[in-house]
């Protein structure tokens, strides 16, 4: 048996999982490798590709000490397979298999549901990377531009990781599967990528940081419903991966912090204390908060989109069949098996929205996104902390779940944020209220523009309170060629 705690560097492919005795797939993945570094070339971040970029890499899995820090050209990435350690005890934790070993290998009748997860999961990191590629060249500092490109990177080995499984686990259709994560495209009309957020434009920094918070949150807890699964290689690789998108999460935390914090600063010294004033905070060349609360109602509504119908059969066997389970299962106290219980759900009765009680196996999804929208407003009540601290009357706040719906049953209505039901004339004459129109979408690409220069930041945005890898906020995080 390979060490599972020990990385191979010695094949083109670092790894953890034993692939230098494991010819087929080896071979398979060597023959996968040249379609993906053209797939970067062609997809991941325009220009920089020859520039020295002071990465994290994943090393190993232990807690701790599992990534180093050093000036890579990201072509030249090592892009590794990495899963955490295995536990040979591992019993399945929920559903109608609980407390039997957890699988090593697919069960033949779950292989069709398995391998649609492990696509879904894969679909979203390359398209990430697809709908970021442009924002190298309007970076506001190369602190900026460094965490961008570490996010594309790790998003880029999350593909790999899916891939590993699909190429080992799941034979030809696999391979069929891991050409066809290559092939798609974010936004083609022709191929797009398989989910609807995966598929908007990420056109300036203030989307970018709107998405890391939302929309790869959406991804943190799709993983962290994964990281349970009965199917053990899936459990581990998803682990792992989640050590990684903690940082994605920080990038849109602290990035939206940062450009809060600059906008009231220079309200302050202004002396404007009106945050509706939006021309005369724009001329100050910062971001006005109603802007903000426009992109995150729209990122918001996006990514809960991501969650899937609020009634779902397919979540109830994913779930009943051990392959996907709830937020942190193992450490809920019941029976892990919800044959009786329910959960409440915001439905639409008779063309009203109430709470009605589902059983809690078809109200999976419902649950997951509940989850995801508690973690989400704790970030809200950080941002507003920074608001109030400046001495500015405003409060962010998270638009009501009704909200620019296009995936289960909200879809069928249009509601305010607070989730008031409007015919449609008036919602269209009042959405850009609501959501950012092309004026601010026009305002905050008129802020891009690069600064390249270390220890320098756009006028938009905040320093970071520290650089990364403890390194201070004006070291030369990329070394622009
Ligand atoms: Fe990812
Ligand atoms: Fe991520």
């Amino acid at each position: 048996m390979p060490d599972t705690m020990a990385v191979d560097y010695t094949t083109s492919i670092p790894n953890n999982v034993g692939l230098s005795e494991d010819r087929r797939v080896l071979k398979a993945l060597e023959k996968w490798h040249p379609g993906y570094l053209d797939w970067w070339k062609e997809m991941g971040p325009e220009g920089f590709q020859e520039s020295l970029v002071y990465l994290r890499t994943a090393v190993g899995v232990e807690t701790g000490g599992w990534a180093k820090f050093d000036y890579v050209k990201m072509p030249e990435y090592r892009w590794g397979i990495l899963l955490a350690p295995q536990d040979k005890e591992r019993l399945i934790g929920f559903g109608q298999h609980k407390g039997m070993p957890a699988w090593q290998e697919v069960p033949g009748e779950y292989r069709a549901m398995l391998r649609r997860l492990c696509v879904i999961q894969g679909d979203t990191e390359p398209a990430s990377v697809e709908q970021q590629r442009h924002l190298g060249a309007t970076a506001p500092s190369l602190y900026d531009m460094r965490n961008l490109f570490q996010v594309n990177v790790e998003e880029a080995r999350h593909l790999w990781a899916m891939v590993y499984l699909l190429q080992k686990y799941f034979g030809k259709d696999g391979r069929e599967e891991a050409d066809g994560l290559l092939r798609r495209r974010s936004g083609d009309v022709d191929q797009p990528r398989m989910l609807g957020a995966f598929n908007e434009t990420t056109p300036d920094w203030l989307s970018f940081f709107m998405f890391t918070y939302f929309t790869d949150r959406d991804g943190k807890m799709q993983l962290e419903s994964l990281a349970q699964s009965g199917f053990d290689p899936l459990a581990r690789t998803t682990r792992f991966m989640l050590t990684e998108e903690a940082h994605h999460m920080f990038v849109g935390d602290s990035g939206i912090n940062r450009v809060i914090k600059r906008t009231c600063e220079a309200m302050i010294a202004a002396g404007i204390h009106d945050p509706y004033d939006i021309n005369a905070v724009r001329s100050l060349g910062v971001i006005d908060l109603p802007t903000l609360q426009k992109k995150a109602n729209l990122h918001y509504s996006l990514s809960l989109d991501l969650f899937g119908s609020e009634i779902s059969t397919n979540a109830a066997n994913a779930y009943t069949n051990g392959l996907k389970g709830r937020y942190r299962e193992d450490k809920i106290d019941d029976d892990h098996q919800l044959l009786n219980d329910t959960y409440p759900v915001l439905r639409l009765v008779n063309g009203q929205v109430e709470t009605t009680l589902e059983p809690a196996l078809t109200a999976l999804n419902m649950r997951l996104r509940d989850d995801y929208t508690r973690e989400t407003a704790s970030g809200i009540k950080r941002w507003n902390k920074q608001i109030e601290k400046a001495g500015i009357s405003y409060e962010l706040k998270l638009p009501n779940v009704t909200f620019n719906r296009k995936i289960g049953v909200f879809s069928e209505i249009e509601t305010s944020p607070e989730g008031l039901i409007l015919d449609h004339k008036i919602f269209e004459e009042r959405k850009d209220e609501w959501l950012p129109s092309q004026d601010d979408g026009a305002f905050v690409a008129s802020l891009m523009h690069a600064e390249v220069r270390p220890g320098h930041y756009a006028g938009w945005i905040a320093p970071p309170k520290m650089g990364i890898d403890n390194k201070s906020g004006d070291f030369e995080f990329v070394q622009i060629q």
